[in-house]
């Protein structure tokens, strides 16, 4: 068995979980999302969940893999016994299903960054969408999949400090500057307030009870954040005492949120000012890949190069993420059956290509693999950790929050909202998505 590897440091820690966090769920997802009706009503749910009930359970996930030590599969049964293996299993299901579809969407990023950078961007809208129906289809999916996966599968079998904290300290500086200078260079755009207004700003009361803003507020609160599945167990059981989980978990969901925002800021003026509004409203999973290109061929090289550049800081936040998809089934293979690195990267990332070949060649599947794995499941995972750490374990939450200094108020603030704010609120959202879901799967 190898010995069991830390974080080289605290900044090495909260870069890595905010590179799993920032990804495409920030600049695809959120867009996606705050398109489809919510406003700002859907801004303010997604950032009240967040704050609220999101926060206290990405504490929890941390304290049970540092307290634990353990892989996300072994870290419930390690606190709880054997009658909770059925969370760690949820743990590991989940990442390989949100991981498999993640590198196909990984692989349409790619691939739209090399056509814009090589061949330049569709000139209209049928353009565009001929472009798009050629890289989400046939061989060129499962090509950039492939690569994608290869990619991940080389980081995480450079281990711990070699290469995930390395990729995420030199990721995501570089990832913060261009959101910066693309969301600067979107203000100036004519329709920039327009953007904002209609996506951002406009508050429509009626929409704060529409089940289907309120799943979409809770499925990106959860996706944006990674939390609820193991990954933030998986991270923290690097972990030593020096860190006091709170301020790291603040940190985390703080880095998340900004770049949610910014990406918002660079997208819907892009909308708003080339006039895609009808596209992104009937939002699909395609859209981005859709309207930004094709927005952006109207400005000539300046289109292009802005192009190139937020292709390419999507790929750089998306491969930071699905590291860590990849992470939770390796490092569970490592503890449960003492494979060496190397092996357990290879195992996993076999069974993602194959688990990923359904979604990549049917855009369907992909819509359904995500409303599940990547929304129901995690926000049940998220409810399941609430309680666990909450009720089951509570002294695991106190001991170790106290082992690592952390401030008395915030512990018992915390405490108090894992135990008696985040469960209902979660479970609310839970049964909301989930009768959501199978109304939009039955009309
Ligand atoms: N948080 C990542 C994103 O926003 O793209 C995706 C993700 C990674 C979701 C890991 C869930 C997860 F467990």
């Amino acid at each position: 068995m190898e010995i069991r590897e830390q974080w080289r440091s605290r900044w090495g820690f909260i870069l890595a979980a905010a590179g799993s966090a920032v990804g495409l769920g920030n600049l695809w997802g959120f867009a996606y999302r705050a398109s489809q009706g919510g406003g700002a009503a859907f801004l303010l749910l997604y950032i009240l969940i967040v704050l609220v009930v999101c926060l206290p359970v990405l504490v929890a996930e941390m304290v049970l893999g540092r307290s634990t030590g353990n892989s996300a599969l072994l870290a419930p049964v390690k606190a709880a016994g054997d009658r909770w293996g059925i969370l760690g299993w949820l743990f590991v299901i989940a990442p390989l299903g949100i991981g498999s579809y993640y590198a196909v969407l990984m692989g349409w990023t790619l691939d739209t960054f090399f056509h814009s950078l090589f061949f330049g961007l569709p000139a209209d809208m049928s353009a565009a969408k001929t472009f798009f129906g050629s890289i989400s289809s046939g061989s060129s999916v499962l090509l950039g999949q492939l690569v994608s996966l290869l990619l991940t599968a080389a980081v995480v079998a450079s281990g711990i400090r070699k290469g995930i904290e390395r990729i995420s300290r030199i990721g995501l500086p570089i990832l913060f500057g261009l959101l910066l200078i693309l969301a600067i260079w979107a203000a100036t755009l004519s329709g920039t307030w327009e953007g904002y207004r209609t996506f951002l700003l406009k508050v429509d009361v009626s929409q704060f009870f529409n089940p289907s803003t309120i799943r979409n507020a809770f499925t990106q609160a959860f996706f944006s954040l990674s939390l609820g599945i193991g990954i933030m167990v998986t991270y923290a059981s690097y972990l030593d005492r020096r860190n006091q989980l709170p301020k790291e978990a603040l940190s985390v969901a703080s880095l998340d949120t900004a770049v949610g925002l910014l990406a918002g800021m660079i997208t819907f003026p892009i909308v708003m000012s080339f006039g895609l509004k009808e596209v992104i409203s009937g939002s699909t999973v395609g859209t981005l890949f859709i309207s930004i290109p094709t927005g952006l061929g109207t400005l000539g090289v300046t289109g292009r190069v802005v192009a190139v550049l937020f292709f390419a800081l999507a790929y750089i936040a998306a491969i930071t993420s699905s590291i860590s998809l990849l992470e939770v089934p390796v490092s569970s293979l490592m503890d449960r059956l003492g494979l060496p690195r190397s092996k357990a990267v290879f195992i996993s990332t076999s069974l993602l290509f194959v688990l990923g070949i359904p979604s990549a060649m049917n855009l369907n599947i992909l819509g359904k693999m995500d409303s599940v794995f990547g929304g129901v499941l995690l926000i049940l995972g998220g409810f399941l950790l609430s309680i666990f750490l909450g009720w089951v374990v509570p002294r695991k939450f106190d001991e170790d929050l106290a082992g690592c200094n952390s401030d008395q108020r915030v512990r018992r603030y915390l405490k108090f909202m894992l135990r008696w704010v985040s469960p209902p609120v979660i479970a609310f959202g839970l049964i909301v998505s989930v009768i959501d879901l199978v109304q939009n799967w039955s009309s």
